[in-house]
Order: structure tokens, then sequence, then C-alpha cells
């Protein structure tokens, strides 16, 4: 796992691209070496993920340019494949993922931000989606993630265009959710992930699951799914412990399950 770095900080794991000289970018070494990292998350003692690059220039820079230079169709198709399968791997995780982007997020980097479920931003951070620039489309979900994170109208802009997109204006458009000084980033992550950690797990995954499956059906089963998630919820011990201190005008105890 030489270009993925995994860390276990209490209840949060923190993974870090590593692959500083090529501004992190993602050739089939790194796709391999995230899935790896990702598939050993205990998910018994981890209750949220961030993921960041390394150093102080790039969250992600793309897909590596070289190694797609010269792919055939049929080593593209299984290169898309493959980003696609460790992305979606990150997306379905039951815990939340935060995008802690310190840096360039272009390309597979935007994508990979995108297959998060919150993105924040330092204030160098750049996104956008160069790939029409290159002679492609993006092939790591942008087209799809990015049209449904800020709206068709807006994604199929910036992908036209290859569009850049600052930290500020990622903000605005509902890129992000927040901003703030490099130095800072990290600590506002692991704050925003602490927050996360403190609430009921098993609920908070539960609200997960019921936000991604529930946008993908129409209303009438999405709101049948979220009643049985609460539902669901209903059969745990955070759900009495917590329930019965509010009652009793108390404070929970810390939550377990
Ligand atoms: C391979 C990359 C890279 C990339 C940077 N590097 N981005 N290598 N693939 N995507 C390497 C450079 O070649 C260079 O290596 C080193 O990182 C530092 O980059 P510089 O260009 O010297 O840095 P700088 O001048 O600061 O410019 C930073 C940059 C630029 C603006 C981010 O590197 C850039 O435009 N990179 C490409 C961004 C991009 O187009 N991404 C989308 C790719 S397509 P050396 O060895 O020279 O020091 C994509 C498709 C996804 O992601 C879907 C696939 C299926």
């Amino acid at each position: 796992m030489g270009y993925v770095k995994y860390e276990q900080k209490d209840l949060v794991g923190v993974v870090t691209i590593d692959r500083e000289k090529a501004l992190n970018a993602l050739n089939t070494e790194v796709l391999a070496d995230l899935e790896a990292v990702v598939d050993a998350i205990d998910l018994g003692k981890t209750r949220c993920v961030i993921i960041t690059g390394a150093g102080q220039k790039a969250f992600v820079a793309g897909a590596d340019i070289g190694a797609m230079s010269t792919m055939t169709k049929e080593q593209g198709r299984a290169f898309s494949k493959r980003g696609n399968d460790v992305f979606r791997k990150i997306e379905s995780l039951p815990v939340p993922v935060i995008a802690a982007v310190n840096g360039f997020a272009l390309g597979g980097g935007c994508e990979l931000s995108l297959s998060c479920d919150i993105r924040i931003a330092s204030e160098n951070a750049l996104f956008g989606q160069p790939e029409a620039g290159l002679g492609i489309t993006p092939g790591f979900g942008g087209t799809q993630r990015l049209a449904r994170t800020i709206g068709v109208g807006k994604a199929k802009e910036l992908i036209y265009t290859c569009g850049k997109v600052k930290a500020e204006e990622a903000l605005k458009i509902g890129l992000v959710n927040a901003v703030y000084p490099a130095d800072q980033l990290m600590e506002e992550c692991i704050k925003l992930a602490g927050k996360i950690a403190r609430n009921a797990p098993i609920a908070v995954r539960q609200c997960k699951k019921a936000i991604n499956l529930g946008l993908q059906m129409d209303i009438d089963s999405a709101v049948s799914l979220e009643a049985e998630l609460f539902s669901f919820c209903l059969d745990t011990k955070d759900q009495k412990n917590a329930m019965t201190a509010f009652c009793e005008k108390r404070k929970p105890d810390p939550f377990i399950n």
C-alpha cells in the first residue's frame, strides 16, 4: 500500500493518497493501494473517514495522463471501470467520508472528491474536469456525480469548457461545504468528523443509506426506505439510551453500537 497511507485517529480514519511528486495522480497502482486501504478499514472502530492528498499542492491532480496517453480502447475501458469500482466502494462505505481537498482536484481528483459525502476545501483548492481539453470525457463518474452535486446546467458548463473552480466559487455553487486556510484544513476536517462520530453510529449509517439509496428512487419508494431505516433504529441500544436520557432530562451515555 505504498501510495496510500492510513492513520486511525480515535474513531476517525484518515486516508492519504501519497504520490506527491506526480501531484497524487491516479494510476492503476495508486487505485489498487486505495482500494486495499479502504477494504482494510476497521468499521467496528471507525465512524467517519477523511480522504486527502499528500503535500501542500494537490488533493489529486487527476488520472495519470502519461499512463492514459498510450492506452488502447480496451485498456481505457478497464481503467475507467477500475476507478469507478474503487470510487463506488468509497461512496458505499457505510460510514460518512469527508474529502479534505488540499489543492488541485482535477479530473479524477475532482471525481474522487465527488464520491465522498462531504467536501471541505483549503483556500488554494482548485476543482475542474479538464478532460475535454485532453480529448477524453471524465471517466471516473464526473459526468454523473458533478451534475448530481451542483446541478446539470453548471456541470455541463464546467465539463464542456474545462472551467476551473477556485475554493470560494466552489463554496458558492455547493461543490464544497466549507473553505479554510490550508494550515487549518485537517484540523477542521477532524473536528467535523468528530461531530459525526459523536452521534449514534447506527443512526448515522442509516441516514447515509437513506440519502444515497433514496436519491436513486422515486419519492414513494424513497420515503418508504426511510421509514424502514427509521424503524430499524428503534431496535437499537443507542436509541433507547438517547431517548430515555431526553425524557429524564439528562445527557445520554456515550453511544456504543
Ligand atoms: C500525471 C501529473 C498529473 C497527471 C501532474 N502531474 N498532474 N502526472 N498525470 N494528471 C505531474 C507532472 O507531470 C509533473 O511531473 C508533476 O506532477 C508536477 O506537475 P507540474 O505540472 O510541474 O506542476 P504545476 O506547474 O504546478 O501544474 C500543476 C497542474 C498541472 C496545473 C495540476 O500539473 C496539470 O495541469 N496537471 C494535469 C491536470 C489534469 O489535466 N488532470 C485531469 C487528467 S484526466 P514531472 O515528472 O514533470 O515533475 C483525468 C481523467 C479521469 O483525470 C478519468 C479516467 C478514466
